[in-house]
């Protein structure tokens, strides 16, 4: 990790309409990202964890605030067509349901990404025999995501995700389904890659074992950062629960 900053949120705010009433799922967020740096995102059930990965990934339009990426910042980058360049060129979205298109194989998922940007057949060849290697996949290329299993699925979800080497990877929950040791395998195959790459990744977790694998933890509560940890390797698990705990008792952190 550098101290480059990649992604710099201000103030960012995110109000929906639920039954006539406001939500305020965000509440003037700020912090930021910095190149080859992984931050947890962990809180309350509803506190807006998945708003914020929606509205970073330019899925969602907020109310306020700013996001610039690399410094540069676009008012309209949330409004088509800007939105879809915005993702194609700084984007990788993996989810804990995997997302990935039943009726293609293995290699077809991994490689859309690259044939929505329509590079040569040849290109697309190639990385995606160099991603599925990476993954573990290999032997599983002409599969369809109904004969894989989770954590197998999740690889090729990651490998579409990572195609296209997106400088920002948003992961919401993306263990959720998974058991712990394929979780962590699947944690393994992330980190590795992000040193491979030199990515900047935000991970949705509850789960504080996938939080000691990140550099930093952001504690989401109401729409609001209210705690923050910096991971030293020394019981971060312990002092991970422990600040989770208290939000979860609405005691003040
Ligand atoms: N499209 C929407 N329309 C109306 N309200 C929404 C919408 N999306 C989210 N919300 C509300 O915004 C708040 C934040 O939701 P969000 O999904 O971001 O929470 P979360 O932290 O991801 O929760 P979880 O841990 O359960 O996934 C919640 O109160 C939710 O009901
Ligand atoms: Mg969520």
């Amino acid at each position: 990790m550098n101290e480059q900053i990649i992604l710099s949120v201000e103030n960012l705010s995110k109000t929906y309409e639920s039954a006539g009433e406001p939500v305020h799922a965000l509440k003037n967020v700020s912090f930021s990202l910095k190149k080859g740096e992984l931050i947890a995102v962990m809180g309350t059930s509803g506190s807006g964890k998945s708003t914020l990965l929606n509205v970073l990934g330019a899925l969602d339009e907020p109310n306020s605030g700013k996001v610039s990426v690399n410094g540069q910042y676009s008012k309209s980058m949330f409004k088509e067509p800007l939105a879809t360049d915005y993702r194609r060129d700084n984007i990788g979205f993996i989810f804990q349901s995997y997302n990935l298109l039943k009726d293609l194989t293995v290699e077809e998922n991994i490689g859309l990404p690259l044939l929505l940007k329509e590079e040569s057949k040849d290109e697309i060849d190639r990385k995606t025999g160099e991603m599925m290697e990476l993954m573990g996949l290999g032997n599983w290329k002409h599969h369809r995501p109904v004969q894989l299993s989770g954590g197998q699925q999740q690889r090729v979800a990651i490998g579409r995700a990572l195609i296209t080497e997106p400088p920002i990877v948003l992961a919401d929950e993306l263990t959720g389904n998974l058991d712990t040791n394929t979780a962590k395998e699947i944690l393994r195959v992330l980190t590795d890659m992000k040193e491979k790459f030199n990515q900047s990744m935000l991970v949705v977790t509850h789960d504080p074992k996938v939080a000691t694998y990140a550099d930093r933890v952001l504690f989401f509560h109401d729409g609001e950062i209210v705690d923050e940890y910096k991971c030293t390797g020394t019981d971060d698990i312990d002092r991970i629960m422990h600040i989770f705990q208290k939000i979860l008792e609405g005691q003040p952190v």
